[in-house]
């Protein structure tokens, strides 16, 4: 209570942004004091007068001027509230000192990173400073990677305890994407070298369960158990459920988990795979990246109408100790309808839940689990069992 906010949303005049801003403006609880902060504190007056439009209380959110790249102004906006959201990336150009201002004030700390050099860096420069100073640092609170973070572990738990466990998550959606997600992929595929050394710097000083085996390995194959084509899924998504499993017990002794694309007729999977093979060369070159960019700039994305239709659903597949379980995560437009409301509620579940007492760099599962789904129910997400038999 000795900070001016509960919530702080970084980033609001941004696509992923406004969506976010206009989640909390309709369910921050009673007594919330959440603000809205920016470099373009015009574009943020405007966004909050479209808000007032439909949630009058919205008229009165305080409006506070920070740059990232400013560290005064970004310290000072940490000490300022107890959680900080932002949606300002790509993180990995954008996001690295409103990291380490969240570590060193104390602050609680969630975004949308789905890039995995970002969140190595992070983790290497900010962790032990974050676990002295008790903050939680939780990246990927959007479709990347809570459905699947927190579907592999509502499958882990209804799978039994102590014995090696297999689990298969089988994505698919209809959805389109914004500008600033393909920024930061564009940006993330064209840093191949640097994603690999953050990675290997992490493993170099993370501690990681010496006596519990854990892998994420890559493939595909056509699945029968889904009826589909399951091609590996180039997202950071593996790699949270990894960290999720090397800080959870109840994934047990030996636990593998694969993440798939699933695509049901094969000229379509074998346009996917020719497609991501193909922006990956076009990443690694400057004119090439900046042309596509500029077919779809920042801020731009999805209509209302094409959001309205999209749709997703991700399939688990678990097996351990003799019992199969297959269960489900699903909603509506993933990238950005979802991904506000995820986002909202990590920074409502940050500010407001019984959670365990940890602090560093933490997954959304390990941070907010349980307290996280329930709300995301809540909200509309689908969590449930489809079928589970002994095999
Ligand atoms: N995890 C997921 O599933 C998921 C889903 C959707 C999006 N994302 C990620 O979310 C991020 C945002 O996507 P988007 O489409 O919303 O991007 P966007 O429309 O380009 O928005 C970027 C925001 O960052 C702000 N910004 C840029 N530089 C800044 C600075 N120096 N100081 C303060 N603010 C600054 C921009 O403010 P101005 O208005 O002043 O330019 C804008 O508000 C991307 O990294 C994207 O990949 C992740």
């Amino acid at each position: 209570m000795d900070r001016a906010y509960d919530i702080v949303l970084v980033g609001a005049t941004g696509f992923a942004g406004a969506l976010t801003a206009d989640y909390l403006a309709r369910h921050v609880p009673e007594g919330c004091r959440w603000a809205l902060a920016g470099r373009n504190v015009e574009g943020l007056g405007e966004l909050r007068r479209r808000l007032a439009e439909s949630v009058p209380s919205a008229a009165g959110v305080p409006l506070l001027h920070v740059d990232v790249h400013d560290p005064d102004s970004v310290r000072e906006l940490a000490r300022s509230t107890r959680v900080l959201a932002t949606t300002v990336g790509p993180y990995t150009e954008h996001g690295l000192g409103t990291v380490a201002a969240c570590a060193d004030a104390g602050t609680d700390y969630v975004d949308l990173a789905g890039e995995p050099e970002f969140v190595d860096t992070a983790y290497i420069r900010s962790h032990a400073r974050a676990r002295e100073t008790g903050a939680r640092l939780v990246h990927a609170c959007g479709f990347d990677s809570v459905p699947h973070d927190l579907g592999v572990q509502f499958t882990v738990e209804h799978l039994p305890k102590g014995v090696p466990l297999r689990v298969d998550g089988f994505v698919r959606t209809n959805a389109a994407f914004s500008g600033g997600t393909l920024a930061s992929t564009l940006t993330a595929l064209s840093r191949g070298a640097q994603t690999i050394r953050a990675a290997r710097e992490r493993r170099s000083v993370e501690p990681w369960p010496a006596t519990r085996r854990i892998s994420t390995p890559i493939g595909a194959r056509f699945a029968p158990e889904v009826g589909a084509w399951a091609l590996p899924l180039p997202t950071i998504d593996p790699q949270v459920v990894s960290r999720s499993a090397a800080a959870l017990d109840s994934y047990g002794p030996d636990f593998r988990y694969r993440h798939y694309a699933a695509v049901r007729r094969l000229p379509i999977a074998l346009g996917a795979l020719a497609g991501v093979a193909g922006a990956a060369t076009v990443a690694q070159l400057p004119a090439a990246r900046r042309w596509i960019s500029g077919r779809l700039a920042p801020g731009d994305g999805p209509s209302d109408r094409r959001r309205a239709r999209s749709w997703f659903t991700v399939r688990f597949v678990g097996e351990g100790g003799g019992r199969r379980v297959y269960t489900e995560v699903s909603g509506g437009d993933p990238g950005y309808d979802e991904t506000a409301k995820i986002l909202g509620e990590s920074a409502l579940s940050l500010a407001f839940d019984e959670l365990p007492a940890l602090a560093g760099q933490l997954t959304p599962a390990v941070a907010m689990g349980p307290a996280l789904r329930a709300r995301l129910l809540r909200a509309g997400l689908r969590f449930r069992v489809v079928a589970q038999r002994e095999v």
